[in-house]
């Protein structure tokens, strides 16, 4: 076996070695072999010289370590790409003369499907797992994915691949016929197997001449039809699948497969261009950045979770307890009495029998997962947990109580988490022997499935906590974002602000449904008030009742419902009037009297509001709120509120959350903007952030302030100053 290694300065690697007649061409790039320089320029010379060697009679193309190729190099985006194209790479392989495996040993994403379609063939390690997920970055597969996939898996199941972005398990991938065979020792397999194809002759099958499932998909609309309601459904606002749909539309018609590959190369430059792709791939390293935090150094220990605690098993205590399971990590449940626990555990349990029902588990791995979790009502049993999170009842006495008995019966290294939604983490802290291990640990509703994780950083929590909390955040797959202990903390701040203003617009004028129109068309998933509804109204009713200080302006509307039984979603009335058992928002005429005396009895004449009015005024408060959040070092950095209001507060990813709207827009414009509105309502939400200004002044954008230390005082925890604004 003779060996040769073709080194690069450049980023990635392939080595190219001989075995057994075959060039064998690893790529090497840590830690996921994406394409870049190094990488593309090696695969289009390795594939050369092997072409070159007459000792050569195939070539195996395979990955080191865990991927084969996860897929372009994002951080060449936006750049002059310089080096052999990808096309050009995809071309000598494509028309390679010796037979070309591609050895598909792991991760297999983007560009790395889209070469491994490039060969002749492809085996798969039975861990490997496939897919095309551009979507998510406002890209399409630009690649020739979008043509060549269609015609192995066929349009219908290339669509969705595309559209949907899902990882696809090496078995699927073989029975969608993505691959050929599965195999154990997938790199000497693949070996072998060119060896045998090279003895029956030249006459290799390449993906760009299989038009069968073409033709048999012409002239019926249903494949784009179907594709159009799961982009609509799914991608609502989106650029990117609108364009990966006409790519397939194209490989379905046009009879030459270099046709579809320009018209491929035409839409993807349309979405590289499209501000979406520069908003969403901000997402992708806002997500990547926000797991570091600036004070705490990336080498910090950190403790492995093998085992978890939570204290109370209500609707937030059984979904955190799901994380854990799902992740594989056991999870002991206690609760106060056996009929909370029973009911607890009995959701649980029925949110897997749900997940079965749809085919998202099988029966054997929801008795897996079921069988992690453990339950009693004694804080003995916590004795061996690395981890407790409470998740009782939102009050600060009970709180401290349950952190007094967790102190007491943990393992001392145990980290102390609480869940709370907006009460002090260093009052609760304060009542253990070890505030360094205590921490906020916000999830959000429902805790199985939202991805927004906030971590509260008290005044003591030490290095080592963040960076555990950090971690085990990745394993239970979260977008984890630091925030400071401050009220409200990131996203629930902001949101108050937010729904704040939405009641100010009802109290001049608009009506709740125009206000949740004008919110969604903007991207939003839910208008304010349908939310507030959902939410509860009585939640701000009561807390602002028992802090006996009179109601702010915006909340006189909310209290007059709730004195009037009107509480939201749960009692069937509130903003909007429900059937029951339904979710769907009806109008409720009979609140329009009550908007008119409110509005008159605060001396507000009612006026017609525009679209544009709702969406600037909802929109800047939310801009102009996170700008100060930065400013006081609340939230470290911009892209993390943009991250935290992205996965918790459903935000249009495509907008790439407020605060890179807010650069979009031009932070002059935002200035500007908010001045006007200050101007016209007296109202200081409006007032702009010093931050924005003097962003606005020096050209610069949000993403280039480092984040702050503006907090002049420690700020009011009491429940009113959080829910008191709904
Ligand atoms: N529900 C949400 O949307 C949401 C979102 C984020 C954060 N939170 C926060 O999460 C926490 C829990 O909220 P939830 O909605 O799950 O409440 P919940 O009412 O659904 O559940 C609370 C659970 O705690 C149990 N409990 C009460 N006292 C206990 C005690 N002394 N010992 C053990 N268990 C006890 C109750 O029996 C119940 O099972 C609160 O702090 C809340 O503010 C809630």
């Amino acid at each position: 076996m003779s060996k040769l290694f073709t080194e690069y300065k450049l980023k990635g690697t392939v080595h190219y070695e001989i075995v057994d007649s075959i060039a064998l061409l690893t790529v090497d790039n840590p830690p996921v072999n994406p394409l870049s320089e190094g990488v593309r320029n090696g695969l289009f010379e390795g594939i050369a010289k092997a072409e070159a060697d007459e000792s050569v009679v195939g070539v195996v193309v395979t990955g080191k370590g865990r991927a084969f190729i996860a897929g372009a190099d994002i951080s060449e985006f936006g750049g002059n790409m310089s080096g052999h194209s990808l096309n050009d790479v995809f071309k000598s392989m494509e028309y390679c003369s010796k037979p070309l495996v591609a050895a598909i040993n792991g991760i297999t994403l983007g560009g790395g499907l889209e070469t491994a379609l490039c060969c002749n063939y492809r085996i798969a390690s039975k861990q490997a797992f496939v897919g095309l997920p551009e979507v998510n970055l406002g890209l399409l597969p630009g690649g020739g994915g979008t043509q060549r996939l269609p015609r192995l898996a066929g349009p219908s199941e290339a669509l969705k691949m595309m559209l949907t972005g899902a990882h696809i398990p090496a078995k699927k991938a073989l029975d969608m016929g993505i691959v050929d065979s599965l195999s154990d020792n997938v790199v000497e397999d693949s070996i072998q197997f060119a060896k045998e194809k090279a003895k029956e002759g030249t006459n290799h099958p390449k993906v760009r001449d299989l038009n069968e499932k073409m033709i048999e998909a012409r002239g019926s609309e249903n494949v784009l039809v179907e594709a159009q309601a799961l982009a609509a459904k799914t991608r609502k606002g989106q650029f990117a699948p609108g364009q990966i749909i006409k790519c397939v539309e194209a490989a379905i018609n046009l009879d030459d497969f270099d046709e579809g590959l320009k018209k491929e190369g035409e839409l993807f430059v349309e979405c590289l261009m499209h501000p979406q792709r520069e908003a969403m791939i901000h997402i992708f390293f806002g997500e990547r950045a926000a797991s570091k935090i600036s004070d705490v150094p990336a080498n910090t220990s950190s403790m492995e979770i093998k085992k978890a605690g939570i204290i109370g098993s209500g609707t937030m205590g059984g979904g955190i307890a799901m994380c854990f399971a799902n992740a594989g990590i056991p999870v002991h449940i206690i609760d106060q009495d056996e009929e909370n626990l029973r009911r607890g555990l009995s959701v649980i349990e029925k949110n897997y029998d749900f997940m079965v029902g749809k085919g998202r588990m099988t029966p054997e791995q929801k008795d897996m997962v079921f069988g992690l979790i453990s339950s009693s009502l004694e804080y003995k049993d916590l004795h061996d947990v690395d981890i407790a999170i409470e998740a009782v009842y939102e009050n600060l006495d009970l709180k401290l109580e349950i952190f007094k008995n967790l102190d007491e019966h943990t393992n001392e290294n145990a980290i102390l988490a609480s869940n709370t939604s907006g009460l002090d983490v260093d009052a609760i802290a304060s009542v253990t022997k070890r505030p360094d291990k205590v921490v906020g640990t916000h999830f959000f509703s429902p805790a199985n499935i939202m991805r927004l994780l906030e971590v509260v950083r008290g005044e003591h929590t030490s290095h080592e906590t963040l960076a555990s909390v950090m971690t085990v955040s990745k394993k239970i797959k979260k977008a984890a974002v630091v925030s400071l202990n401050a009220p409200g903390f990131i996203g629930n701040r902001m949101l108050f602000n937010y729904t704040a203003q939405a009641n100010m617009l009802l109290l001049e004028g608009a009506l709740p449904h125009q206000i949740d129109q004008a919110i969604e068309s903007f991207g939003l998933n839910m208008g304010p008030f349908r939310m507030m509804d959902l939410v509860g109204l009585d939640l701000g009713w009561r807390a602002r009742k028992l802090s006996g200080v009179e109601s702010p302006l915006h909340a006189k509307i909310g209290d007059y419902l709730c004195d009037n039984d009107r509480f939201g979603q749960k009692n069937g009335k509130g903003y909007y009037n429900y059937s029951e058992g339904s979710r769907a928002p009806n109008p409720a005429p009979e609140n329009e009297e009550v908007y008119e005396k409110i509005s008159a009895e605060n001396g507000f004449t009612r006026r017609e509001i525009s679209d544009e009015e709702i969406i600037d005024r909802c929109i800047l408060a939310l801009i102009n709120e996170g700008a100060d959040i930065l400013s006081e070092g609340v939230a470290q950095r911009a892209a993390d509120i943009d991250v935290v209001y992205i996965n918790g507060y459903g935000f249009p990813i495509w907008r790439g959350g407020p605060m890179h709207h807010a650069n979009a827009m031009g932070l002059d414009v935002v200035v500007d903007k908010l001045k006007k509105y200050h101007e016209i309502t007296g109202n200081n939400a409006y007032k702009p952030s010093e931050l924005l200004i003097k962003l606005a002044q020096s050209g610069e954008k949000l993403n280039d302030a480092p984040s702050g230390n503006d907090r002049k005082e420690k700020l009011n925890f009491s429940m009113s100053s959080v829910a008191g604004n709904f």
